[in-house]
């Protein structure tokens, strides 16, 4: 199952590859998630991304694309992958065709949850995150089952993302939405195109996901 989760900043698609990688196994990969961990170790690629991230930019297409032509060609993807955050741009979505085309596999869907802008600038003013497993909350549509304690791995400490600042917010959201706009157009030309309706309940947004799944299988 080769997937693609597409949305603005703070539509959910983190939240949803929690449930979609508990349910089908199949690897997250989050280009986000990816510059942080970078970051966190200190390696020249955080470095170059926190530029870009701090600012709400969106780190260089040509950096962005190696990285995940190289993490597509690692072993524990072969049955599937869900990409989280990439594509971003038309380049980005020419670059991954290419390498998919290379890789003799195709996409089986690219699922857009579009929610409105308002609703995303307070999604994300009110994200917490475990700083253990990386589990996201929020404080008020999401919390944890027991306050102060991951539901996921009983972690204690939780942070928020240093581009969750509000002025940051706004660009990340501004800078992200012409393009969405574009992705949406280039996936749905392509036919594989699936929109929800991302402002709802996150068990229901992925209700909704498992139906769009059922059928297809690992490849
Ligand atoms: P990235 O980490 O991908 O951030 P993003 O796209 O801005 O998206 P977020 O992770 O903020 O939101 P999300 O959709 O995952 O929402 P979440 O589930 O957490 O990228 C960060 C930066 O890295 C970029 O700005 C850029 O600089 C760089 N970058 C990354 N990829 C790149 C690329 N391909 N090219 C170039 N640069 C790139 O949910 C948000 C909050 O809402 C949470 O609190 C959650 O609990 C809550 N929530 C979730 N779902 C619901 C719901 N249904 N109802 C109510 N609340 C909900
Ligand atoms: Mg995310």
């Amino acid at each position: 199952m080769d997937l693609i989760l597409l949305g603005l900043p703070g539509a959910g698609k983190g939240t949803q590859a929690e449930y979609i990688v508990k349910e089908y196994n199949v690897p997250h990969i989050s280009t986000g998630d990816i510059f942080r961990a970078a970051l966190k170790n200190e390696t020249p690629l955080g470095l170059e991304a926190k530029k870009y991230m701090d600012a709400g930019e969106l780190v260089p297409d040509e950096v962005t694309n190696n990285i995940v032509k190289e993490r597509l060609q690692e072993d524990d993807v072969k049955d599937g992958f869900l990409l989280d955050g990439y594509p971003r741009t038309l380049n980005q979505s020419e670059a991954l065709k290419n390498n998919l085309q290379d890789l003799g596999r195709e996409l089986d869907a690219v699922i857009y949850l579009n929610v409105p802008k308002e609703i995303l600038i307070e999604r994300l003013a009110g994200r917490y995150i475990c700083s253990n497993c990386g589990a996201t909350y929020h404080k008020l549509n999401n919390p944890t089952q027991v306050e102060g304690v991951c539901d996921n791995c009983g972690g204690t400490e939780f942070h928020q993302r240093d581009d969750d600042k509000p002025e940051t917010v706004e660009k990340r959201i501004k800078v992200n939405e012409e393009q969405t706009d574009k992705l949406v157009e280039y996936f749905n030309n392509e036919g594989v195109l699936v929109e929800i309706e991302g402002n709802r309940d996150p068990k229901d947004v992925f209700a909704e996901v498992k139906e769009i799944l059922q059928g297809k299988t690992l490849n």
